[in-house]
């Protein structure tokens, strides 16, 4: 295997979401990833990609491995309006009207390494999970 790899997915429906989740569930099981350690990363790509189907109607996601680093990361990458209130919701005080608003923290709880980079031209959310 290549020290680096990476898969592109351009996801923008429910189809396209769970095949990103079947990738990322392949990737963990050829690295001998299962159980939770597994789950976070599955959970993590559906629910970067459920927000930018619902929230930009479509997005980049990027399944990427590091074995130099011994990362595992998750890139969503999408050119919606970007994301306002990205304070007050990674401090949990955020009032989601069209879901829990756990997504972001969550998926920060879950990764090694969380970022978001945001602005009026797109977000860019990555998650990292050390091997
Ligand atoms: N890619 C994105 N582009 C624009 N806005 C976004 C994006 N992702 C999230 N948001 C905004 O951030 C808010 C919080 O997202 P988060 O995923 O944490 O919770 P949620 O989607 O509201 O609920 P859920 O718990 O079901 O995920 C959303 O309500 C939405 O307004
Ligand atoms: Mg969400």
């Amino acid at each position: 295997m290549e020290a680096r790899h990476e898969t592109v997915i351009d996801v923008s429906s429910p189809r396209e979401l769970s095949e990103a989740r079947l990738h990322a569930r392949s990737m963990c099981e050829l690295l001998g990833i299962r159980g939770y350690p597994a789950q976070r990363v599955v959970t993590t790509v559906s629910e970067l990609a459920r927000n930018m189907i619902r929230y930009v109607g479509e997005g980049t996601m990027r399944l990427g491995l590091d074995l130099d680093t011994k990362r595992l990361t998750i890139v969503a990458e999408d050119r919606g309006p970007g994301i306002a209130e990205l304070e007050s919701i990674l401090a949990g005080e955020y009032q989601s009207r069209t879901g829990l608003g756990r997504g972001l923290i969550g998926v920060r709880n879950l990764a090694d390494e969380f970022d978001v980079q945001t602005g009026p031209s797109g977000t860019t959310v990555t998650a990292a999970f050390r091997l």
